[in-house]
């Protein structure tokens, strides 16, 4: 049986999929509330982890242990890394790595984590192809298949942006993905991140951020109901 975790980093990000849901039931672990239930007919716990990696890893883990989901969604926004993706256009992960991690004095190469057998997890290709799918069906024609980078940091300046492109090659960059990526790679979980973008990651990200966060945070939302649908 499916029970797909759904991960969501703020509020703005959860409250839709919360108000679609059905026969709710609230469980708290690390003060993080849990929320078992009905998602477009599918089996979910959604849960809003809070911001950064440690938070995604924490409440990953908990969804692996506690709630037993077998697949795991990242649902949120991000910045744009590539000139071709607008505010509102979606990413669905390839892969994830951080842009942050950095033992390069040791001879890893910048976003390698000693110990894990790869620089960037892999998503599942069959969400992959469910989530393409589904954020094509919510706003056509603007969905980018690639990878997302992952860092401690709100990214708003170019410089900082520009060493993250060369870093990783990623499309998007946000805060919690390749955290979720990683934990679900360990526990042997199909993951897939889905992000509509809210802002270009440069001098007019803190501008563009307030004004777009909504509108992306809630396309992004539909995008997952349709994915749920997908996965029943
Ligand atoms: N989430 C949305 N926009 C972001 C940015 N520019 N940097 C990091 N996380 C983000």
């Amino acid at each position: 049986m499916t029970k797909l975790g759904i991960i969501g980093a703020m509020q703005e990000e959860v409250e839709t999929l919360l108000e679609h849901m059905e026969e709710k039931k609230f469980t708290d672990r690390t003060s993080t509330r849990f929320c078992e239930g009905k998602l477009s007919g599918l089996d979910v716990v959604v849960v809003q982890c809070g911001i950064g990696k440690v938070n995604a890893a924490i409440c990953t883990q908990i969804l692996c242990d506690c709630f037993g989901v077998t697949h795991i969604v990242n649902t949120g926004i991000a910045g744009s890394l590539c000139a071709d993706l607008d505010i509102g256009d979606l990413v669905v992960s390839r892969d994830a790595m951080y842009h942050d991690f950095d033992c390069h004095a040791f001879g890893y190469p910048v976003g390698k984590v000693p110990g894990m057998d790869t620089v960037a997890f892999p998503a599942d290709e069959r969400m992959m192809q469910l989530a393409v799918e589904a954020a094509e069906a919510v706003n056509p024609g603007h969905t980018k298949l690639g990878r997302v980078a992952s860092g401690d940091q709100f990214v708003a300046n170019p410089e900082l942006k520009d060493r993250i492109i060369e870093i990783t090659g990623a499309l998007c960059t946000e805060m919690e993905g390749a955290a979720i990526a990683q934990t679900a790679y360990r526990n042997g979980i199909p993951f897939v991140i889905l992000r509509a973008i809210s802002d270009k990651a440069d001098h007019s990200a803190d501008m563009d951020y307030p004004t777009f966060e909504r509108i992306a945070a809630h396309r992004c939302a539909s995008v997952t109901m349709h994915l749920a649908a997908a996965l029943l």
